[in-house]
């Protein structure tokens, strides 16, 4: 209850979806004061134990846009709402100077620590921790108490198929594996939705299929939402909904966008493209 006490009544909703994003946009603005549009009005809600994959070529602006829903990264407008609660306004809130900024970061990053799990493509475990030191960070890191998390830890493992490799540091892992405990780690917290951003872009085809079938099955298990950036065209078909990025717009996918997704065929935004304006400001 007590991270419910940080949002301000406005940012609590009676029927809480694990993830809404509204308007969501995101520009750079390069060295030379050209501007990039990356994300034009995204908007995206996934209810509990939906499946969503997010397809588009490389460079359209899909892990730009799952590090905004999960608010590691910040949009330039729009908002986005995880079960309940506005991250997007959190740091502002707060007001201007470092001490208040880095109190904006601390409540931010207490939000994305129980509201969301994330998967990358790299597995970004601790080299010097074991499989369950690993899992059980995020769970230490919440403030719980260390026997606590390591029991979760160990549960979560067992259900990824890690019961045998508890003690094994990252690098005496297969990817698979290391991938797994990535998975066991995201739901440490029992975060409501998952985010994961080309999990299987490092494994090999029947490794992959083994990863998806798990995070399928974990889905069903808690009633998690999951977003999915993909190329991979089996995993975006067992999503309830396919979603394509392309000139910074997210709209749901026809089957050829969907079964084009696995092309790599460069920036969507490429440097002379019309969606670049300078930047007037
Ligand atoms: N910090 C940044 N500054 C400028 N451009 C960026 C920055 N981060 C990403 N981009 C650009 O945004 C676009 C989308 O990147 P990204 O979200 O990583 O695409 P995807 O995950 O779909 O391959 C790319 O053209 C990339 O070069
Ligand atoms: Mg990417």
């Amino acid at each position: 209850m007590s991270e419910l006490a940080e949002g301000s009544r406005e940012d609590r909703v009676t029927a809480v979806m694990p993830l809404e994003a509204r308007g969501v946009e995101k520009f750079y603005t390069l060295g030379d004061g050209r501007r990039l549009h990356i994300l034009r009005g995204v908007n995206l809600s996934v209810a509990t134990g939906e499946a969503v994959a997010v397809v588009g070529q490389s460079g359209s602006g899909k892990s730009t846009l799952l590090h905004i829903l999960g608010g590691l990264d910040r949009p330039s407008a729009g908002e986005v709402v995880l079960s309940g609660e506005r991250v997007t306004h959190v740091g502002e809130r707060e007001g201007k100077g470092e001490a208040k900024r880095g109190a904006g970061r601390d409540a931010l990053a207490r939000i994305r620590n129980r509201r969301v799990g994330f998967v990358f493509q790299f597995h970004h475990l601790l080299r010097e921790f074991t499989a369950l030191e690993n899992a059980a960070m995020p769970a230490l890191v919440a403030g719980l108490p260390p026997a606590e998390a390591r029991d979760r830890a160990r549960d979560l493992l067992h259900a990824v198929g890690l019961a045998a490799r508890l003690d094994h540091k990252p690098w005496q892992l297969s990817g698979g594996e290391q991938q797994r405990v990535a998975v066991a780690r995201a739901l440490v917290n029992a975060p409501p939705l998952l985010l994961a951003d080309e999990p299987s872009g490092n494994l090999d085809p029947e490794t992959s299929e083994g990863l998806h079938d798990l995070l399928f099955q974990i889905r069903a298990d808690r009633g998690l939402a999951l977003v999915l950036v993909t190329h991979n065209r089996e995993l975006a078909a067992k999503a309830d909904r396919i979603q394509s990025l392309r000139n910074g717009v997210l709209q749901e996918a026809g089957s050829e966008e969907a079964a084009a997704s696995g092309n790599e065929t460069g920036p969507e935004v490429p440097e002379n493209a019309p969606e670049e304006a300078p930047d007037d400001v």
